[in-house]
């Protein structure tokens, strides 16, 4: 590192892009301001990435706000963007996925052509058991080949897929079938995590029995672990797709129609299921994955470590990848899996060059050390990118000099479930990036920082990040809901999309995301809401009240921390019997909605902070979970409780 640099804190250093990059960068600097004089030409312009089979007519109907509709009247097919067109124009040999089980020695290529058969034949199982365009398919998977498969088929048909993260419970999978409604499942025996394996299909079985709607499970068998069988419902994927044909001739479907449902935390109890549609979501997906990522798909080889389960998964572990054609790695496991090396040990192995992943695993790999790393050749990466949650500047200097050896542009990419698509971003070709600093909207997206009135700030304030104009693969409703979709997004500031995000501009205009402004928490870059993991809590029967916050925590952005008012009857006896029950509270959470929402810490208070209206002042919680001093309590009804709470909080951390 230059002194000029050391002598700056993290936040003020910049990083250019070198001069090479820029000159061979995708997207150049003009790119701004070609989008911005004509926006909804320059979205034509990426939308000819694909291939249309009816060519659209508007670009863009926006006569019914929020309701958008882009690319009206076009026709075109996800799957055959993503495979077939590929496969037609010689790259059927060209490898799709480079896919690396979790234990040793496994491990998976697969090119164009062997996916889009496999496509073909796992689409064909699925009419074969009255799967028909519009049904919701339901996928709870581990990360393997037969997941993107079982995306694509379901896209191949114009049915609607909802993927289920696989760490989420039985519970949480029964409420998103029954949301969307989806009779079939597709799934696994299991998947490999942290050495061993961990099973799936206990969970749909149960899931079935809550829902009673599920007509049909397909289980990949992955893990061998015994599963339960019932002879009517289930039906093993290898019985089922190896007899197929690898023919399928694909329908195309109006570019609105509804290719996914991805549920996502919201301020209340019930997740959300974004809706995304065909045409406008694989253009954003399409363009970002070339411009932000700078793909070259004859020489790069990409690697997004997210989880098929979460959006990023979907946009940049699939969709987008595929619709350039791109050669990816997917891992199936955990990072530490069976040593601390492992990803880097991946990337090595198959030369990855652009990689992308959440700061939480950079903050986690810091922890471990740089030797680490340095154990391994990861001078091919030529790019890397960080999404989920604000990266501190620490952790992306950490990011840029030990992974990237000091020369690639780390692009910090900001953007939700309900974008889609990424929205904020340096331009790795372009922009002298600042770490922590999702910069600016990327060409053809407007976002801006306003104040409670909907004005823009001035340089130098902060805000709520708003997005001022539609965009391609904006979602387009909540699915059964557009009243919610409606009220969430676009009545908080007339004609702007609300994130949900606090920002500030600095003083050359370039937005920093400060976090949720709403009860939503962000551990791990994950969502959680703390209303669900209340309901969760009190939905156990020693429990009268719970109140959940997110603290700071140096490795997960946020944790989980939950104040709890037993029972009477249900005070334990001692200081054991009073761990053990916090034990059992914890496990109840992961029972109810997954490992993730779990709390790091449980408080057993006597009183939660209340205002004379009743509400629970979450703020004054926050403040005891990360040990500052406690803030105003002047609007609390009784005052004392706070002496009550700090000092069982106290005894329960010492
Ligand atoms: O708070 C922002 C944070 O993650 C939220 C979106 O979460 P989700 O829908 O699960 O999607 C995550 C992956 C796209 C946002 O409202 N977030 C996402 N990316 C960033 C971020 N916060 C700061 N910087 C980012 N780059």
């Amino acid at each position: 590192m230059t002194d000029a640099l050391e002598n700056l804190t993290y936040e003020e250093r910049r990083f250019p892009p070198s001069a090479e990059f820029a000159a061979n960068a995708n997207l150049k600097e003009d790119a701004y301001a070609a989008a911005q004089g004509d926006p909804l030409a320059f979205w034509a312009e990426q939308a000819e990435r694909l291939d249309w089979h009816t060519k659209w007519d508007t670009v863009l109907d926006w006569s019914n706000p929020p309701f958008a509709k882009w690319f009206v009247g076009g026709r075109l097919n996800a799957s055959y963007n993503c495979l077939d067109r590929h496969v037609a124009a010689g790259l059927g040999d060209r490898v799709a996925y480079h896919w690396e089980g979790e234990p040793q020695g496994e491990s998976r290529e697969i090119t164009y052509a062997q996916l889009k058969d496999e496509v073909c034949q796992a689409a064909n199982a699925l009419i074969e058991l009255g799967v028909k365009t519009g049904d919701r398919v339901a996928i709870y998977m581990p990360m393997i080949p037969e997941t993107i498969v079982a995306i694509l088929a379901c896209a191949r048909l114009g049915a609607p897929h909802t993927v289920v993260f696989g760490g989420f419970s039985a519970d949480a999978l029964a409420s998103r079938i029954s949301d969307c409604h989806a009779e079939v499942i597709i799934t696994a025996d299991g998947g490999y995590r942290r050495g061993s394996a961990s099973a799936l299909k206990p969970a749909v079985d149960e899931a079935c029995d809550k829902v009673g709607i599920v007509r049909k499970v397909i289980v990949v068998r992955r893990t061998g672990s015994e599963v339960a069988w019932h002879d009517e419902r289930d039906v093993w994927w290898h019985d089922l797709v190896a007899r197929q044909s690898t023919e399928h001739e694909c329908e195309f479907f109006d570019s609105e129609h509804p290719l996914y449902v991805m549920y996502t935390s919201g301020t209340t109890g019930q997740p959300k299921g974004i809706l995304h549609t065909t045409g406008g979501y694989l253009v954003g997906c399409a363009y970002t994955q070339w411009g932000i990522f700078d793909l070259k798909p004859e020489s790069d080889v990409y690697w997004c470590t997210a989880d098929v389960g979460w959006v990023t998964g979907h946009s940049y572990m699939v969709y987008g990848p595929l619709a350039n054609a791109t050669t990816s790695v997917i891992y199936e496991g955990t990072p530490d899996s069976p040593h601390k090396g492992r990803w880097w040990e991946v990337c090595e192995k198959y030369g990855v060059t652009l990689f992308y992943t959440a700061p939480t695993a950079i903050r986690t790999f810091m922890r471990w050390g740089d030797d680490i790393p340095a154990k391994y050749d990861l001078s091919k990466i030529r790019l890397l990118g960080s999404v989920g949650e604000p990266i501190n500047p620490e952790a992306y200097v950490w990011y840029r000099t030990v992974i990237g050896g000091e020369q690639v542009p780390v692009v910090d990419t900001w953007w939700q479930t309900e974008t889609g698509a990424v929205m904020m971003s340096p331009l790795p070709g372009v922009t002298a990036a600042k770490p922590g600093s999702a910069m600016r909207s990327i060409p053809g997206i407007e976002v801006d920082v306003v104040d409670n009135d909907g004005q823009s700030v001035p340089d130098g304030s902060g805000g709520f990040l708003v997005v001022k104009r539609p965009w391609p693969a904006m979602l387009r409703t909540i699915w059964g809901d557009d009243d919610r979709y409606v009220d969430t997004y676009w009545s908080r500031f007339e004609g702007m999309y609300f994130a949900g995000d606090g920002a500030k501009k600095d003083e050359d205009g370039d937005i920093w995301i400060l976090g949720r402004v709403d009860d939503v928490m962000n551990v791990s870059g994950h969502r959680l809401s703390t209303t669900e993991i209340e309901s969760a809590l009190v939905s156990h029967p020693k429990v009268a009240e719970a109140a959940v916050v997110g603290a700071k925590d140096d490795t997960t952005g946020q944790a989980v921390c939950a104040y709890v008012i037993l029972r009477e009857v249900a005070a334990p006896t001692d200081a054991a019997a009073g761990e053990a029950l916090i034990q059992e509270l914890r496990q109840h959470v992961a029972h109810e909605i997954g490992a993730i929402a779990k709390p790091r810490q449980i408080m057993l208070v006597p009183e939660l902070p209340k205002t004379r209206s009743g509400k629970i002042m979450r703020r004054l919680l926050r403040d005891i979970a990360e040990k500052r001093e406690v803030g105003d309590v002047t609007t609390l009804a009784d005052s004392s409780v706070m002496d009550l709470i700090s000092t069982e909080a106290k005894g329960s951390t010492d």
